[in-house]
């Protein structure tokens, strides 16, 4: 049997992989500014986390649902307490989508309302509902297609007022990510995270926050859509939620109540994704990693504005974004090929740094000369 051939890949194959590095097949090393896809938070095969699963996995690994499982609420008493949303409520799931399913399916059941207000460039997921809030076409099945999305420019306050007034009592939720992610690095205003806020209240509409990827810790604060200083309704999360264990959920705030059967899953939350969730947040906070997310991204985006070339640098802690001009377009492959640095990148011409929040200042100093030595020799060929 063959793979089914969804991917383009690179020709490389990783077999080991240590804090902020990894190692192909052949002995390699890599520095990893990709973090899997802003997967890996606190940092490749961390010892306590390496620890916590094994011993786990000798205990019990999985049973369903339907009874007791209190290492989920203690994970839950530990999100409460490092995201600060204390009084919210948490299912757990096991992908991003998933959790942005349940969120927006929450929503409708809360308010009894149909459409969704969605943004230019987002990106939330490849199931049913998260693709078609999703902008962009090439991931929508004909049966995906539906009339319940409304898609506003993302940051314009005129047009979602306009929205909410046009259509307000028939909104049942806007999902908006903190910082847009595989749409290019784009940060939400502030104030337009207000606005979202001001308008769900006053039209009874539900606020969701995409955290999936600029969440748990990248930006610096746990949510980065903190920084607007309002909270959302529900906060969805998943990536850098085990390090790379599958695990995923959604944090509700306390007036949207829960009803039996509504949402239900049958290996959320088992025992192992939770060994693996309660690891990274005892990395995180253990280690002080939004502190030093802030650090070395701060470093990074200091340093990148220095070099002449690159353009619009932008994002927060360590979910950085720049553009990369036509004649240096190879920028990224020779990154990889010729200095062992992984990137991520956002077509069509965005680098995308989402490296672990674990990330040393002597490893940005490397990337900042790799990067440098290779625009320089890309400006030769000329
Ligand atoms: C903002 C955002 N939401 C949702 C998803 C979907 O997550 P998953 O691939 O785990 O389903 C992603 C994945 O890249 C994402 O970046």
């Amino acid at each position: 049997m063959n793979l089914f051939d969804v991917y383009p890949i690179n020709d490389v194959t990783i077999v080991k992989a240590k804090g902020s590095y990894v190692w192909d097949d052949k002995g390699e090393q890599y520095l990893d500014l990709y973090g899997g896809h802003a997967v890996i938070s606190i940092g490749h095969t961390h010892p306590h986390w390496v620890k916590r699963i094994e011993e786990q996995l000798e205990k019990i690994a999985f049973y369903s649902n339907s009874i007791k499982i209190p290492l989920q609420v203690e994970l839950a008493a530990k999100l409460g307490k490092v995201s600060g949303k204390e009084d919210y409520q948490l299912f757990l799931c096991n992908s991003g989508a998933e959790a942005n399913e349940n969120a927006l399916k929450q929503a409708s059941f809360h308010t009894g309302r149909k459409k969704i207000i969605a943004f230019s460039k987002s990106f939330h997921g490849r199931t049913s509902l998260a693709v078609a809030v999703t902008d962009n076409k090439n991931y929508s099945a004909p049966v995906n297609e539906t009339d319940n999305v409304i898609f506003l420019p993302f940051n314009d306050e005129d047009a979602l007022q306009a929205c909410f007034e046009k259509n307000g009592k028939e909104i049942s939720s806007v999902i908006i990510e903190g910082i847009q992610g595989v749409g290019g690095i784009n940060v939400a205003d502030d104030s337009f995270l207000r606005k979202t806020r001001s308008l769900c209240d006053e039209y009874g509409a539900v606020y969701i926050a995409d955290s999936v990827q600029c969440g748990y810790g990248r930006t610096g604060k746990f949510f980065s859509h903190d920084f607007a200083g309002v909270n959302a309704d529900i906060y969805t999360m998943a990536k850098g939620m085990g390090n790379g264990f599958p695990v995923a959920g959604i944090i509700v705030a306390p007036h949207i109540k829960p009803k039996h059967f509504q949402l239900g899953t049958t290996f959320g939350g088992n025992h192992l994704a939770c060994a693996a969730a309660l690891a990274v947040l005892e990395i995180i906070e253990e280690e002080k990693l939004m502190g030093n997310a802030v650090m070395v991204g701060k470093y990074l985006k200091d340093e990148l504005s220095s070099i002449p070339g690159l353009q619009n640098i932008r994002g927060r802690g360590l979910m950085i974004g720049f553009d990369v001009p036509e004649e240096l377009k190879d920028l990224k492959k020779n990154l990889l090929w010729n200095q062992k640095i992984f990137t991520g990148e956002a077509k069509p011409n965005v680098i995308r740094l989402l490296p672990s929040l674990a990330l040393k200042k002597r490893d940005a100093e490397q990337f900042i000369d790799s990067i440098k030595e290779e625009i320089s020799i890309l400006s030769e060929q000329q």
